[in-house]
């Protein structure tokens, strides 16, 4: 990993504590208990505790902002971060979809054990679609494009889903071109470094939305592998150095955000060095063609 890559890391998880903001939070819920709440106030909060990656309090100060702002705050259940929202620097929230439990226990175990079973099939992933080469530098990521498990199930889903998906994360109701689908896992060393999924103008046929299932053993052996989602100004490609929403691989938890999106996911640590006791996910990219249906620009 570049020195540059490991420093951004470092700021990631020092302004993602949870234990060093904390007290922090907790002095602001005091003074919110305490006084007449201010969009001010409750903005704060909610990006001191997307920051820690607590999702519960993101979502509930959200809400609490929306109504202050005389709207109801009636987000759908797995719109953790609703579109349109920006921080105090002028960048826009990565609009995010969690949804936890996603699989039965005993479906997320027989995955696991496919991913387990078919370990020689994982190769180095390459950098992005366009840059065909393997990049220390950029990702260590192992890479499995052709597993069978489960892979119905989650066309399936997607199939039925997209328009709830397209709804939330603020985009058209775009046609599906295909999707990209693979199984990916990260050992000791694994992360990806600041990234886009797509650079190209919204209208542009490419990647539109992002999703990953989360998924290992019950209890992890593992260590860090989050996503950052970093605030981001769409027009220019701007992204935030300090503000963005950490989400936790927790296992069995399904995430989605719209690609143009800056994100990254942090180093993972596994210590037993064992491949099973990875951060496995299936990873896939939803396609859109080129369109004109007049996309919009508010995230
Ligand atoms: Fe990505």
């Amino acid at each position: 990993m570049l020195e540059t890559a490991r420093q951004q890391f470092d700021v990631f998880a020092k302004l993602g504590n949870a234990q060093t903001n904390a007290p922090l939070r907790a002095q602001l819920k005091a003074k919110l208990a305490r006084e007449t709440p201010t969009p001010e106030a409750l903005a704060m909060q909610l990006n001191l505790a997307r920051r820690s990656g607590d999702l519960a309090a993101t979502r509930s100060a959200i809400v609490e902002l929306a109504r202050l702002n005389g709207e109801t705050g009636d987000f759908s259940e797995k719109a953790i971060v609703p579109f349109g929202l920006e921080n105090p620097t002028g960048q826009k929230l990565a609009p995010l979809i969690v949804i936890d439990d996603f699989l039965q226990p005993d479906q997320m175990n027989a995955l696991h054990r496919h991913a387990c079973d078919t370990e020689d099939e994982f190769r180095k992933a390459n950098t992005n679609s366009q840059s065909p080469a393997y990049d220390p530098d950029k990702r260590e990521t192992l890479v499995n494009w052709h597993f069978t498990e489960m892979r119905d199930h989650f066309e399936e889903f997607i199939e039925q889903n997209l328009a709830e998906f397209q709804c939330i994360l603020g985009l058209p109701a775009f046609v599906k071109e295909r999707m990209e689908l693979k199984m990916t896992c990260h050992i000791d060393g694994g992360f990806f470094r600041v990234h886009a999924d797509n650079h190209e103008p919204i209208t542009e046929a490419g990647r539109a939305i992002t999703w990953l299932y989360y998924f290992g053993e019950q209890t992890p052996r593992y260590t860090g592998g989050e996503l950052f989602l970093l605030d981001t100004e769409l027009a220019t490609g701007v992204r935030s150095t300090v503000w963005f929403t950490k989400v936790e691989p927790k296992p069995n938890r399904l995430v989605a955000f719209p690609s143009w999106f800056y994100h990254a996911v942090g180093p993972t640590q596994v210590e037993c060095g064992e491949f099973g006791a990875g951060r496995f996910a299936i990873s896939s990219h939803i396609r859109k063609p080129a369109d004109g249906l007049g996309w919009s620009t508010e995230w």
